[in-house]
């Protein structure tokens, strides 16, 4: 199946950055469409769509949008997860720079829906390219009647602005954002069923909506096509309907962002890359590095759907799809995985703060040639004893792909242990030594 360009059918185009570009290419027509409909057929419109959110959960986006209240007593507010932390994928990064507009149009069709009074894009602190972009549209925006007050003409006010985070990937879980927004430290909250909803009690305890950069990107097609003809794009998934961006890397030819419809082949998506580079493929990890790793094997019969990828003990997730080729020693990959989630664990809960650093440090040793017997039983009690008992998703993030490949290549740990040395790449080198052991000279 070849690309399906909705969200990147105009990204290398220049002037859709400008918003003369962007109208000239029917921007603008969703939003224009939606402020003729009631708040609720727009609503019923993304229901119609089948959009799941892109932000890696894949939750049904009207359910959040219809769970805000109707009967507005309070401020309301939409929040953009422009933080996209999650290591192989970069596809928001691409939308906010080259596509601005359409997070922009969807936010502002997404406010009206839900009778918010504005909206903030938090973006993570290294995307500086993306901010000004994302700032350069918002005024544009304001100065032609798109933001701001009476919406063209339509007496609806939204305002937007852009908050910059500082680069911690926690500071993309949606509590844990609400509250780096507010100015709080950027860790988690209390969730559902303990916590009200962020839609009861999100920003400064109001009625919040937060969805993914490319969750919004999407409305603006869908208020302006119509919900149903959206449904049609992934109609032969089982609940996956439209486009998805898959930001490719690893082994191939031609790394990038590639958008496809839904019921495209992991194969087809690797022939879209350009195939493999440097040797044949050994294994991916299609969702960005929290979700599970597969083989080759299941590579070939993986379909890219949120339950096709279910099949093959895998996940859509945010859609950072790395190819790893036959050079690849799984053990070091993993250990270079783990050593990102034991950075970047917040602290607040025992499971994550103490299991991720164990999980790096048993790792680490065994890269390091001193791996001890009993160690892939140990490492395994360990994620069991992190998933499902953390606070928030990081730790479930720091567990699953682990697990997987203990799961999946247990040879590889084996060979390693026993013999102090890779299967594949032979023994350890400074580069696979974290700086804290450099340092500590261990
Ligand atoms: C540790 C962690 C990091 C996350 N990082 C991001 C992120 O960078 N961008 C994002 O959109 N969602 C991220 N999420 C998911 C968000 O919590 C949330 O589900 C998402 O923003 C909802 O938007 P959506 O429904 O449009 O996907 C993260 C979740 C966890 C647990
Ligand atoms: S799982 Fe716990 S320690 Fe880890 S990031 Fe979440 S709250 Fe912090």
């Amino acid at each position: 199946m070849a690309e399906r360009k909705l969200l990147l059918e105009h990204a290398h185009d220049p002037a859709y950055v400008t918003l003369k570009g962007y109208l000239d290419k029917g921007g603008y027509n969703g939003l224009k469409k939606a402020l003729k409909m009631e708040r609720q057929a727009v609503v019923d419109e993304v229901k119609a769509s089948g959009l799941r959110g892109r932000g890696g959960a894949g939750f049904p986006t009207w359910i959040k949008w219809n769970g805000i209240e109707k009967d507005k007593k309070n401020p309301h507010y939409m929040v953009c997860n422009a933080d996209e932390g999650e290591p192989g994928t970069f596809k928001d990064k691409q939308l906010m720079e080259q596509t601005p507009f359409t997070m922009i149009e969807g936010m502002t069709i997404g406010g009206y829906a839900t009778q918010a009074d504005c909206g903030y894009v938090y973006i993570r602190g290294e995307f500086v390219d993306a901010a000004k972009a994302v700032r350069k549209a918002i005024d544009e925006a304001y100065a032609n009647g798109y933001l701001g007050k009476n919406i063209q003409g339509s007496g609806f006010d939204f305002d937007l602005y852009v908050h910059m985070g500082a680069g911690s990937y926690e500071c993309g879980e949606e509590s844990a954002l609400m509250s780096s927004l507010m100015g709080e430290r950027g860790m988690p909250r209390l969730k559902f069923p303990h916590a009200p909803l962020p839609t009861v009690a999100g920003l400064w305890d109001r009625p919040t909506i937060i969805n993914n950069v490319e969750t919004y990107a999407c409305a603006p097609f869908i208020l302006d096509k119509g919900g149903e003809w959206y449904a049609t794009l992934g109609a032969s998934t089982k609940n996956s309907r439209g486009t998805k961006v898959f930001s490719v890397s690893g082994h191939v030819n031609k790394p990038g962002n590639y958008e496809i419809e839904f019921g495209t082949t992991l194969g087809e998506l690797l022939d879209l890359a350009g195939g493999m580079k440097g040797g044949a493929l050994k294994a991916c990890v299609p969702g960005g590095s929290s979700v599970p790793i597969i083989n080759a094997e299941d590579c070939g019969k993986a379909v890219l759907g949120y339950e096709e990828m279910a099949e093959v003990k895998s996940m859509v997730g945010s859609g950072g799809c790395m190819f790893l080729n036959e050079h690849t020693c799984i053990v070091n990959f993993i250990w270079r995985t783990s050593l990102f989630y034991a950075n970047e664990s917040c602290g607040k809960c025992t499971p994550c703060r103490e299991g991720t650093q164990w999980m790096e440090q048993i790792l680490s040793r065994i890269v390091r040639g001193n791996g001890q017997p009993g160690d892939m039983d140990l490492l395994l009690d360990i994620t069991k004893q992190i998933d499902g008992r953390s606070f928030c998703g990081l730790g479930d993030a720091a567990a699953w792909p682990v697990a997987a490949a203990l799961r999946v290549f247990p040879e590889e740990f084996e060979y390693f242990i026993k013999n102090g040395r890779s299967m594949v790449s032979g023994p350890a080198t400074d580069a696979m030594t974290p700086r804290w052991a450099l340092a500590a000279g261990v």
